[in-house]
């Protein structure tokens, strides 16, 4: 039997496997298809249907950002080939009709499989970029309303190494990004569970519900571009899960040695060391 193997695995090439690992990001290949659209887009639609308080969010000020980032979204669909924008409705690629009334958010979150979230530069060009709205259909433990308004360390609080050994890093990345050249990186773990929509408060952060004997590699296709005229960043989130059974050998083995790597403190942070133990020996 052959297997196709993960589609993301920034775990495989140094470059990539430690984060801030970015890349240059070809404008045209902003927003994915992938196999899994169809599924995906079916549970954005009931969420942000029946919990658009929970994975919609925006502070006062993100109006003219939030008409500034509908406006370069339905841009690029309309001339990515793959949606039809219609002038009532966008035809999707699952060939699903959303329609056009819906508030940018809503509209950005039922056309991509992206999460996006919306950071604003600081008047000070010191200032860290802010998060200032967004729509958060599969978050990875964390809630858009608690991180909403804060800029990037605090949102990053919990993170162990984050403060000392990432933040200077990202804040000059974000300084310097440029509409006409946007960046992507993948962020990847491995979790006990293919559940894709995970709010959870940083004050009561409890461990994933478990599948027994069941483990997913969860990676998150993380886009940067700068909106030209308001010079608020657009941070798509595009997460798959793919469970480990399915990797090729080469990515288990690739898996596993990044895996063995993590500092103590990024085990606890993540699954803890008795899950993480678990992983490791699944993955031998
Ligand atoms: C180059 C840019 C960025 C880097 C290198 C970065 C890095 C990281 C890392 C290493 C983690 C821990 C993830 C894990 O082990 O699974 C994390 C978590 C997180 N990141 Fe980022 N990040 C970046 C941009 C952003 C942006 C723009 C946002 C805006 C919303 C964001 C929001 C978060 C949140 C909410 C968490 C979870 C924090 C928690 O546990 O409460 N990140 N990030």
């Amino acid at each position: 039997m052959t297997t196709t193997g993960a589609p993301y695995a920034p775990f495989m090439d140094p470059r990539t496997a430690h984060p801030p690992g970015v890349s240059p990001l070809d404008p045209a290949a902003w927003l994915v298809v992938d196999p899994d659209y169809a599924p995906q887009m079916a549970q954005r639609d009931r969420l942000i249907a029946d919990a658009a308080e929970i994975v919609t969010s925006a502070t006062e000020d993100a109006g003219p950002a939030l008409a500034e980032f509908r406006a370069v979204l339905l841009d690029h669909l309309a001339r990515d080939g793959r949606w039809r924008v219609g002038r009532a409705a966008v035809l999707r690629p699952d060939d699903a009709e959303t329609p056009l009334s819906l508030d940018a958010l809503r509209l950005a979150g039922r056309l991509c499989q992206e999460d996006f979230c919306l950071l604003a530069p600081g008047a000070d060009p010191a200032d860290e970029h802010r998060l200032i709205a967004g729509v958060l259909c599969f978050p990875s433990r964390w809630m858009l309303s608690e991180k909403l308004g804060r800029p990037l360390t605090p949102i990053h609080r919990p993170v162990p190494g984050y403060a000392e050994n990432l933040s200077a890093r990202v804040n000059r990345l974000f300084a310097a990004l440029r509409p006409d050249r946007p960046l992507m990186r993948v962020n990847w773990l491995v979790w006990p569970t293919d559940m894709l929509h995970m709010p959870q408060s940083e004050t009561a952060k409890t461990p994933v519900p478990a599948v027994p004997g069941r483990f997913w590699l969860r990676t998150e296709r993380q886009t940067l571009r700068r909106l030209p005229e308001t010079g608020v960043v657009v941070f798509g989130i595009k997460t798959t899960v793919t469970p480990i059974e399915d990797l090729t050998p080469a990515q288990r083995a690739g898996l596993r040695a990044a895996l063995a790597e993590k500092a103590e403190a990024e085990v606890g942070y993540s699954s803890g060391r008795d899950v993480h133990e678990a992983i490791l020996a699944a993955l031998a």
